[in-house]
């Protein structure tokens, strides 16, 4: 996690790096800080706990001026989130400084070796190391070469890195340094960048080099960009793509919060996945990369992700075993990463999925996968992500920048395309006709406006969140897919309002979580019209039974719910059961919104959490 970005050319740091920040603090916002390369040869530092708001302030005041620097927003692993603990780091003399976004696994060897050495620490973080280390390069091996110095500081580090680096006697340069964190370089008319993703670089260029593991990129004031591998020697041609979206896609574009917008871009973004994807020959997918034969004889598939991309993974789950018949395994990357007993044909495909390309956990698990012989595909949100660039194949769920931390189009997108791989695997696998195919597509077709409908009816959800007010839990439930729509509902409610919430399959109800209910206690149950609609309700029989509050999600004009329930939020029909989950949670979606907003909560940047978390 945390957040990284750099500048140096001809205008003054400071705006860049700030304004940089804002974009990026989804990753992270414990801290702040900016360290600009003073006009008078010094390093200008402005640091503090709490958001970029906050530093924006203290920058207003503290007016660093100089054209080069470096900035990071922070999310803590190691050492409190606390002013000193804030970065940038400097070293001893205080003419060099970094940022970094990752995890020092050797750092308590590496400080103790510094302290011995005569290196005080002014922070608790892993991170303060490479300062010193960069130090003692500068001073003995480099000779004054920022680059060799940054690099034979980079050697000492174990662990995962993207690392920025300024040093006062190298005045219009940034160092920078990845491994394992994800690092963008780019090169402008007014000047040279980095950043930790493509978002704060947006608005000044639409062409970026991404730095590969073990490489190293210089930048001066000119705007040259270089790039070095892991020996010191220049890359020809490094890794460039260009970016897709405009600026103005991360901005709130007249909104309340990122999470409305988002919640609100959801038909257009599955629209646009869906778009072309049904040609003669069926469900077009060439993003597999796989031929005709490999697909047929995939025999078993591993979905891995994290959080609520792992409940695109059930959901995918049902879709692939009902649609195409191959055997599914779907489980958390974190856990998967120490299982034994994982069964790898040569024919296991493992399907990867991470609105971010860069979950620690997932890409151990690919990288796992990978290594016990199985082709890996990735479905993600992210343009050139690590996921994207380490699978053998990659579709782009085209959700558009997500900056809202809880997801929430990239969930119903990512659905989609897992759904749109189920059809295509189904195909190759001769087990649906090209007429089912194109219905089921159809079907997929007609979610965003039913989507739509969900939106214009969000009165219904801010109704509803009035039953939340004063409850400190609630109990999401649901049968078959939509257990997974009830995981998802507690799991989004959990993150933005810090209700307790937990979410259990209707009918296990009876065997625990029933204990729960008193009167006034609120229940979600996910009922449409499917074939266990009346299993679920005689579930809600049993909690109005113990004075518990339900508030049920139900297909139009269901009456049997609307007589049982306190609020009902409605969705319109859904021609296949399956597909339900993709519109049910929108009113999830907007319910846990506004029960975060009646609790005060910033729906966008909840506490504790990132929304790329790069560390296991
Ligand atoms: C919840 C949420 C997280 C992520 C999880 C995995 O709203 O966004 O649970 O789904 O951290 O992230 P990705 O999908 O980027 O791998």
């Amino acid at each position: 996690m945390c957040g990284i970005v750099g500048y140096t050319g001809k205008n003054q740091a400071v705006n860049f790096l700030v304004e940089g920040l804002k974009t990026l603090e989804y990753r992270g916002y414990d801290s702040a800080g900016v360290e600009v390369l003073s006009t008078d040869g010094e390093l200008h530092g402005v640091k503090c706990a709490g958001r970029v708001a906050v530093l924006e302030e203290r920058c207003k005041t503290a007016n660093p001026v100089g054209t080069t620097g470096i900035a990071h927003t922070r999310w803590a692993t190691h050492g409190a989130p606390t002013d000193k603990n804030a970065h940038p780091h400097r070293d001893c003399s205080g003419r060099i400084a970094i940022v970094h976004n990752g995890i020092i696994e050797n750092y308590r060897e590496l400080r103790s070796y510094l302290s011995r050495n005569g290196h005080e620490f002014a922070s608790d973080t892993d991170s303060e190391v490479i300062a010193h280390l960069i130090e003692d390069a500068w001073a003995g091996p480099a000779k004054g070469d920022l680059l060799t110095a940054v690099r034979n500081a980079c050697r000492r580090l174990e662990g995962s890195w993207a690392i920025a680096a300024v040093c006062a006697d190298a005045p219009g340069q940034i160092v920078v340094a990845r491994n394992g964190s994800p690092l963008v370089v780019a090169s402008a008319a007014d000047g040279a960048y980095c950043a930790s993703d493509v978002t704060p670089l947006a608005s000044v260029t639409s062409h970026v080099i991404q730095l590969e593991n073990g490489q190293f990129g210089r930048l001066s004031q000119a705007g040259e960009v270089e790039v070095f591998d892991s020996e010191g020697l220049p890359v020809a041609e490094p890794s460039a793509i260009d970016i897709d979206w405009d600026a103005s896609a991360a901005t709130l574009g007249g909104y309340a919060d990122f999470m409305a917008k988002e919640i609100a871009e959801q038909p257009e973004a599955i629209e646009r996945l869906l778009s072309g994807r049904l040609g003669e020959k069926g469900i077009l997918l060439d993003e597999l990369k796989m031929t005709e034969e490999e697909l047929a004889a995939v025999d078993r598939i591993y979905l891995i992700a994290c959080g609520t991309s792992y409940h695109v993974g059930l959901i995918a789950r049902t879709l692939i075993q009902t649609w195409a018949k191959v055997p599914v395994i779907c489980d958390y990357a974190s856990e998967f990463n120490y299982e034994q007993d994982v069964l790898v044909t040569d024919h296991t495909l493992c399907v990867i999925i991470t609105q971010s390309g860069e979950t620690a956990d997932t890409l151990a698990a690919a990288r796992k996968m990978h290594g016990m012989g199985a082709k890996v595909f990735a479905v993600t949100n992210v343009l050139g992500s690590t996921a994207a660039r380490e699978s053998d194949g990659v579709l782009y769920v085209q959700a558009g920048p997500e900056v809202c931390v809880a997801s929430t189009k990239a969930y119903t997108a990512q659905m989609v395309a897992c759904a749109l791989f189920a059809l295509r695997l189904a195909q190759s696998h001769g087990v649906m006709s090209a007429e089912e195919v194109a219905t089921h597509y159809q079907d997929l077709k007609a979610i965003p406006d039913a989507i739509r409908e969900v939106i214009s009816r969000s009165w219904q959800d801010k109704q509803a969140a009035a039953v939340f007010r004063s409850a400190t839990s609630a109990l999401f439930l649901g049968r078959g897919v939509n257990a997974t729509t009830a995981y998802e509902g507690a799991l989004k409610l959990k993150e933005v309002s810090y209700l307790h919430a937990e979410a259990y399959p209707a009918g296990e109800m009876k065997h625990g979580p029933i204990a729960l209910l008193e009167p006034g206690f609120p229940v979600v149950a996910i009922v449409p019209a499917d074939r266990v609609h009346d299993k679920t309700v005689s579930n809600i029989q049993e909690v109005n039974a113990r004075g518990a509050v339900c508030v049920a999600v139900a297909t139009d004009g269901d009456e049997s719910v609307a007589s049982l329930c306190e609020h009902v939020l409605w969705i319109p029909p859904v021609a296949d059961e399956l597909l339900v989950p993709i519109v049910a949670v929108v009113h999830l979606q907007i319910l846990a919104r506004y029960v975060a907003r009646t609790r005060g909560c910033d729906v966008d940047k909840p506490r504790n959490l990132a929304k790329s978390v790069t560390v296991e």
